[in-house]
């Protein structure tokens, strides 16, 4: 039996749950909150839409850790999301606790469990996640990635008139302003962007994706994005609970990768059985790996306030 739980029972947490049961993709989807009465509501509703849907996943809704134990896989979507005027980095304190507070009980109950992070600051969430879980760092695996790229070809997909399925994106980087969208690997069925939309075009496109996110804030008011948030995480769920050996951009632990030593931070990588199979290395030009050096400049800096609050221990 494939148990799969969902950390966080919000806008991106309940969405999850909702994909991953209408996709099938395990037996039980357990949705854990801290706010008594908000997972099990969401799972008797989800139930329900089972019997006209047509799925046979059963959703558990919980406070209670224990019945996230022997989960094969985690999607941690716990924390707060960012309102208007804030960074995601002002995020680090109050949900860097809440990471910790549920990595004791994944290492508790599932030791053998993949695990996707979701919550923000992204970059800095995943690596404290992974250093309290003290798992294999190939089992621990962030998205941002695939929700950026979706995001760049929506764009693209909007200048060249549709097309949507047929546009594949990659966006490396960490998740925040300095990330780096990659448009010469990026194509249209094969067609390489930069053959399709003149430069000025694709610059837009590359600033409209970097502050995609803080686009949806501004325009809800309350809260973040979170359908294609969801998609994003279930994808890469999918990948991992199918053995897919999908291609997709994630943040991925770096130890001597794209010249970076002990990071975690948006990079092609194949998502199979076993997490991260493989940490794919582009050529990349000067320009590009510069900027991929100081996205994770910006992670380190977010890395340094989370050491100095003490809520990073590296042995
Ligand atoms: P939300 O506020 O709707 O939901 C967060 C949920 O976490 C709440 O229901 C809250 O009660 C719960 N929670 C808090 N502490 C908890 C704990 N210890 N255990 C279990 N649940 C706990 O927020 P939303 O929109 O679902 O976003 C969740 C997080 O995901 C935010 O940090 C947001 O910034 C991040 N996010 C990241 C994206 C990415 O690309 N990596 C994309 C979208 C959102
Ligand atoms: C997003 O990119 C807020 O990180 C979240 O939508």
């Amino acid at each position: 039996m494939t148990r799969v739980t969902v950390v966080g029972a919000g806008f991106v947490g309940m969405t999850c749950a909702q994909r991953l049961a209408e996709k099938e993709l395990a037996e039980e989807v357990v949705l854990i909150d801290i706010v008594e009465g908000r997972p099990q509501g969401i799972a008797l509703d989800l139930n329900q839409a089972a019997a006209v849907e047509g799925y046979q996943s059963l959703v558990i809704g919980t406070n209670d850790p224990r019945d996230t134990y022997e989960s094969d896989l985690f999607i941690v979507t716990a924390g707060l999301p960012r309102k208007p005027g804030m960074d995601r980095s002002d995020l680090l304190e109050v949900n860097g606790k809440i990471i910790n507070s549920v990595a004791d009980y994944i290492r508790e109950g599932s030791p053998d469990a993949k695990v996707i992070a979701v919550t923000n600051p992204l970059d800095t969430m995943v690596y404290l996640l992974a250093e309290r879980l003290g798992f294999d760092k190939r089992r621990v695996v962030g998205m941002a990635g695939v929700l950026d790229s979706a995001r760049m070809a929506f764009f693209i997909s909007e200048k060249i008139g549709g097309g949507i399925q047929d546009v594949r994106c990659m966006v490396l980087g960490g998740h925040g302003d300095s990330m780096v969208p990659m448009p010469q690997f990026s194509t249209v069925n094969g067609v390489s962007i930069p053959a399709l939309l003149p430069e000025e075009e694709i610059d837009a496109i590359n600033h409209r994706t970097q502050h995609g996110g803080a686009e949806i804030v501004n325009l809800l008011k309350t809260g973040s994005a979170y359908y294609a948030p969801a998609s994003a995480s279930v994808a890469m769920a999918k990948s991992i609970l199918r053995n897919e050996h999908r291609l997709m951009p994630c943040c991925a632990h770096l130890s001597g990768q794209y010249g970076l030593e002990d990071i975690y931070m948006g990079v092609p990588v194949v998502l199979g059985a076993n997490g991260v199979e493989r940490v794919v290395e582009l050529e990349l030009e000067e320009s590009a790996s510069a900027l991929l050096h100081k996205s994770a400049d910006a992670i380190r800096r977010d890395l340094g306030l989370l050491r100095e609050k003490e809520l990073l221990v590296t042995a």
